[in-house]
């Protein structure tokens, strides 16, 4: 029997894997930005490493290789509006980005101060993975910043898709 390997059926095999929705903080030396990311997953316990699928073309995969850290910023259910603005580059005016107050983290990368909690993370390696590196980090710091019981903004809560197979522009 022929495997039913349609790019129909990748992506909605695909889109079925439940996944975060997060805001990815990134800065090389005066450049600074956030990225809308779901590719998000921890990868290793010792060194405790957090894993970002991050496509090369953006603005996000340059500052983090240059940069050398990336934040993982979680965010709240009811503010899911908050991803569609962060899927091009953010701009920053003072100590904000779109509009949203951020402050230096230990490794330099920006934190959301409205995030319910952060990953502060220095990057272990990239791999190379054809569209996208997938970049590590070991969590160099972390914390909640508003209630730790609060649910945070998954991928299901929106009508937003990301990832299956590439398509026309990506
Ligand atoms: C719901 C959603 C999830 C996304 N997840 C990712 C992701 O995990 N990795 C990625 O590289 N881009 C992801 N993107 C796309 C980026 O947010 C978008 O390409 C962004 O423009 C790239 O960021 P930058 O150029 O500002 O760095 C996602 C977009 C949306 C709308």
């Amino acid at each position: 029997m022929e495997p039913d390997r349609t790019d129909e059926i990748v992506n909605k095999v695909l889109w079925k894997i439940p996944n975060v929705l997060c805001l990815i903080g990134s800065r090389d030396g005066d450049r600074w930005n956030a990225m809308t990311a779901s590719w998000v997953t921890q990868a290793a316990m010792e060194p405790v490493l957090v894993a970002v699928g991050v496509d090369k073309k953006a603005l996000t995969h340059d500052l983090i290789s240059n940069g050398g850290a990336f934040t993982v910023n979680l965010w709240s259910r009811e503010d899911t509006r908050t991803f569609v603005k962060f899927s091009k580059p953010a701009v920053k005016e003072g100590m904000s980005l779109n509009g949203r107050p951020i402050r230096t983290g230990a490794t330099g990368a920006p934190i959301f101060e409205e995030a319910v909690a952060y990953l502060d993370c220095r990057l272990w390696k990239a791999v190379d993975c054809g569209t996208h590196s997938l970049m590590l980090g070991e969590v160099v710091d972390c914390g909640f910043q508003s209630d730790p019981e609060a649910g945070v903004a998954r991928m299901e809560d929106t009508r937003m898709k990301y990832g299956g197979v590439r398509r026309g522009g990506h």
